[in-house]
């Protein structure tokens, strides 16, 4: 892994509020808007929240910081900066390797992230086209329907194209849905929830559509990288996220107005502590690093176009307190729709693109519009950041210029979207791998070396050297190393033979 020290980044953010749009532009994201409001449903609501909370003081925080602080002071990419920390050091160069575990990790994650970002992208013009609006009475049709064949009453459903897609479609006819109850078949009548499924099947299932999506999203991500950071990264930061908070808070009150705000406030925020298990656990420290984008060296690599003038500590708090902010909004957004129509809390990944489009069917059509359009911009934000990483590597070490090495990684990543486009099921394989082990191992990894390799001085002169200095140590030597060892062991056992 030898390689020469390369010299430090031109490049830095223009302004402090560029800066903040960029780095809270990469921690929110998917994970708040369908990541976050799922997981909270599926373990109960406000007790995962509690914990959530916790993890993202105890875990988060401090890796976020030490991020930030390992990247301003090597002023390079992760891998790179890494490379002169051990040299100028003389510390073991296998921690190098910390650098491109981090970097394969957000490459990971990039590489599905934008096949989901697509499937937000096409739902855009189908809010927009009113669609949603018959999911009921389409429901209502097809239950009467069942025994005819599609093709008899295809030309009165509009939805829907009736494709094998569907779990109510066999052999050509319409049919009752198999459901397993306690070990046994049976059958019963078919849902707005089978017929909004059955379309995000169709979506997904149309992989012509979603490649054109996906590729336009890319290109999107390509052409703003290829401006450099402070007229591409941070630029697009300071237009799009001033428009997402715009469009979440308008969307907050219209939920909370017109949805079932009690619902979502009880549901959110009285704990019931008898619902967690260690899973919970689990779900909420795993969600802290993706959600905060922690774990996989993008804040070290936005760390390193920091000015000097920046207080990292402070900044630090800043994104993560908006980070936990919006993933708090966007719960207040979700649930009170979800509760004021009776759908499923506990909907799993479909939350966002089953059961929402359920509700925004019955509200004014730019409702659902205007959701899908925050989540792409919010999407977008963070795709650009986990690109970063090897745009930055490339210029970096391989001397190839931005303009190059986007259009060149973006390919590479076509290459692998293409392939989640054609087997779906890679994705829950990579969001596991990507998600569940490398974020978690590379922020212990970022831990121990921060809090026990570094020397002291290089977090001193970054961090400053106040009491926190202190408290963040502790919880990077020796809590956060000991905690995520323990929780990638049960999360893999758990996944393996749980
Ligand atoms: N934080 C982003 C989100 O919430 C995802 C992400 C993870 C981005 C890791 C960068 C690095 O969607």
């Amino acid at each position: 892994m030898a390689g020469p020290v390369v010299a430090g980044k031109s490049d830095h953010w223009g302004s402090r509020f560029g800066f903040i749009m960029a780095a809270v532009g990469s921690s929110v994201g998917l994970g708040n808007l369908w990541r976050f409001p799922f997981t909270a449903g599926e373990n109960g609501g406000s007790a995962f929240i509690v914990i959530y909370l916790i993890s993202v003081l105890i875990f988060g925080l401090p890796v976020l910081m030490a991020e930030y602080a390992l990247g301003r002071h090597g002023q390079r990419s992760s891998i790179a900066t890494l490379r002169k920390i051990t040299t100028e050091e003389n510390k073991p160069k296998a921690w190098i390797g910390m650098g491109w575990l981090g970097a394969i990790a957000s490459l990971l994650l990039f590489s599905f992230y934008i096949v989901i970002s697509g499937w937000v992208f096409d739902y855009i013009p189908q809010s927009f086209s009113g669609a949603f609006s018959n999911f009921a009475s389409e429901t209502e049709l097809l239950n009467a329907s069942i025994g005819q064949t599609v093709a008899s009453i295809n030309s009165q459903i509009t939805t829907v194209h009736l494709s094998s897609a569907c779990a109510f479609v066999s052999d050509g006819v319409i049919t009752q849905v198999p459901e397993m109850v306690n070990g046994e078949e049976v059958l019963r009548d078919i849902t707005v929830g089978d017929v909004s499924g059955c379309r995000f099947a169709e979506t997904t299932g149309n992989k012509l559509e979603i490649f054109f999506y996906t590729a336009a999203f890319l290109a999107l991500n390509v052409i703003i990288l290829a401006r450099g950071v402070k007229g591409g990264i941070e630029r697009a930061a300071e237009i799009l996220m001033p428009a997402f908070f715009i469009m979440l808070l308008g969307l907050v009150v219209y939920a909370c107005i017109f949805g079932d705000f009690a619902g979502a406030a009880s549901f959110l925020l009285t704990p019931d502590f008898t619902k967690v298990t260690f899973n919970t656990v689990l779900a909420a420290v795993g969600q802290a690093f993706f959600s905060l984008s922690v774990g996989s060296c993008v804040m070290f690599t936005y760390g390193a176009y920091l000015t000097r003038e920046t207080s990292i500590p402070k900044n630090a708090c800043l994104v993560a307190g908006a980070d936990t902010f919006v993933a708090l909004i966007a719960g207040f957004a979700i649930f009170p729709i979800v509760f004021a129509f009776g759908l499923n809390e506990a909907g799993g990944p479909g939350l966002l693109f089953v059961t929402l489009p359920i509700a925004f069917g019955q509200m004014p059509t730019f409702i659902g519009a205007v959701f899908f359009t925050l989540a792409l911009f919010a999407a977008f934000t963070s795709a650009i950041s986990l690109l970063e990483v090897g745009v930055s590597w490339l210029e970096d070490q391989k001397s190839i210029g931005r303009v190059k090495g986007a259009i060149g990684l973006g390919l590479v990543m076509l290459a692998f979207a293409t392939a989640y486009i054609f087997r779906g099921d890679l994705i829950d394989h990579a969001d596991f791998l990507s998600g569940t082990v490398m974020l978690p191992l590379g922020g212990a990894l970022i831990g121990i070396f921060a809090g026990w390799v570094v020397p002291r001085h290089i977090l001193e002169k970054e961090l400053g050297t106040g009491k926190h200095l202190q408290l963040v140590l502790l919880l990077l030597r020796f809590i956060i190393p000991v905690f995520i060892t323990l929780i990638l062991i049960s999360g893999i056992y758990t996944k393996f033979f749980g």
